[in-house]
């Protein structure tokens, strides 16, 4: 198995351009097989989560190929209209094409994507939307299942839905899940009539989706009331489309480079995708310039409390990465997360490296120390694993960080990325280094 070797302690000088956004490619990927035609997706990051998406898109029968950046999908003999496989299973978003396959084949069979280590993950949000689209979910092909179960949307074994008519209904969202908002979208873009999706996430991946499908003749409008109202249509055409810089990659090595020190320019900055980020990295003392210029000097100041929210609050995706930071901010600080239900296990391996870290329900506490030291860690998830690459590089010494293969889910390429602001961070693939 990979690992990390970091030796920390320095602060982090340099630019580098973000890879782009993997919330946005994965639900833009399975948007592809809605109509005909080959449309282009630039600037596709190369992660495993895209690769696993490829991986299904083939196995549903689309031509699929990769010219650098650039990943081309063609669902014109697309004829199959279930997924399985262990990459339907390793990733959460291939519930997206749930809805993708409803909109195209009017059913779709796919194993229940599951949960993780940030929390159980269920999918009744995205059950009861579609069911207002006249989705059916067969009970008796759910072998393992039964109706509390299913509304629960906590289940084992496959899904298995159905829609003799998809039709335009009124959804309204128990809470602003972004794949519930996501998969009613899918499915009602070629539904017949309007559907209006009441308390719809407003993360940017959600917009930048609804962007791609308008491009393709889609009828898609954000209402005033944070509402999406869908008019379907027969067909959409194939297009090309760049995808934006990922904005969790981008605040991730924003607090990099507060909790190390220095002075790094992230050249696309996604505009006002972070603000709520900006506002915590200014209290702690942060100088952020227009153009993405961070500068930091040490220690930095704490944060009294920081709630993770749906956008646009503060981003669960970048609590731990911000946890990390505050390790070693000068006085108590306390981070409050709302969206998942287990997201704290990067503490446990902050607490390896000498921080002090207390756990309380949904609430942080993190009492800054001067300096964390090197250790021998393990990364939790995508995130946590983030965290801890942040972390190590601003501790003194050196660090182990093992699974690697969380981060590379998300992260193209943490090494080339944090080598190019003067860091010293090694990929070692089963004992013998790399790059
Ligand atoms: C998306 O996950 C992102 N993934 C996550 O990023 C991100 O953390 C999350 O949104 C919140 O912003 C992708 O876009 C591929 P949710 P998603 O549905 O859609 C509960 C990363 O690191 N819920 O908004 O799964 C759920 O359990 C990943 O890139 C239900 O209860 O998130 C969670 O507590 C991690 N029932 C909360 O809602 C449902 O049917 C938010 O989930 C659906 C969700």
């Amino acid at each position: 198995m990979a690992c990390l070797e970091i030796a920390g302690g320095r602060p982090l000088y340099g630019e580098l351009t973000v890879q782009g956004s993997k919330n946005a490619a994965l639900p833009i990927l399975a948007a592809c097989i809605l109509g005909d035609g080959p449309c282009r997706i630039e600037n596709c990051p190369r992660i495993q989560d895209v690769e696993d998406t490829v991986s299904i898109l083939k196995m549903l029968g689309c031509r699929v190929e990769r010219t650098g950046q650039t990943v081309s999908v063609d669902a014109s003999r697309m004829e199959k209209d279930s997924i399985d496989g262990p990459e339907a299973i390793r990733i959460r978003s291939s519930v997206l094409f749930l809805g993708a396959l409803l909109g195209r084949m009017g059913k779709a069979t796919l194993p229940h994507p599951g949960g993780c280590a940030i929390g159980s993950r269920p999918i009744d949000l995205h059950l009861k939307a579609l069911q207002k689209l006249g989705v059916r979910f067969d009970m008796q092909e759910n072998a393992h299942s039964d109706a509390h179960n299913l509304t629960a949307g906590v289940f084992h074994g496959k899904i298995c839905a159905r829609a003799d008519h998809l039709h335009g209904g009124s959804v309204t969202l128990a809470m602003p899940s972004v794949g519930a908002t996501e998969n009613a979208i899918l499915a009602a873009v070629c539904a017949d009539g309007v559907t209006v999706i009441h308390r719809a996430a407003m993360e940017p991946e959600v917009e930048e989706l609804c962007d791609f499908l308008r491009a393709r003749g889609a009828r898609i409008s954000r209402e005033e009331d944070r509402s999406i109202r869908i008019h379907g249509v027969k067909t959409l055409s194939p297009v090309r489309h760049r995808l934006r810089a990922d904005r969790i990659v981008a605040g991730s090595y924003l607090l990099a480079a507060a909790s190390c020190g220095g002075c790094v320019c992230i050249r696309n900055l996604p505009s006002g995708q972070l603000d709520a980020l900006y506002a915590v990295l200014r209290g702690m003392g942060v100088v952020i310039d227009a153009d993405g210029t961070v500068r930091a000097d040490l220690p930095l100041k704490a944060a009294e409390e920081v709630v993770t929210a749906p956008y646009p609050g503060f981003p669960t995706d970048l609590q731990s990465p911000l946890m990390a930071a505050l390790c070693t901010a000068g006085g108590e600080s306390r981070i409050r997360e709302t969206v998942f239900e287990n997201r704290f296990l990067t503490a446990v391996q902050l607490r390896n490296m000498g921080a002090r870290i207390e756990i309380k329900g949904e609430t942080a506490r993190i009492e800054g120390v001067a300096r964390l030291h090197g250790a021998a860690v393990n990364a939790p998830d995508l995130r946590g694993g983030a965290a801890l690459v942040q972390a190590a590089l601003a501790a003194a010494g050196r660090t182990t960080i093992y699974g690697y293969e969380y981060i590379a889910r998300g992260y193209e390429d943490i090494c080339r990325d944090y080598r190019a602001l003067g860091a010293e961070i090694h990929l070692m693939e089963n004992n013998s280094s790399e790059g």
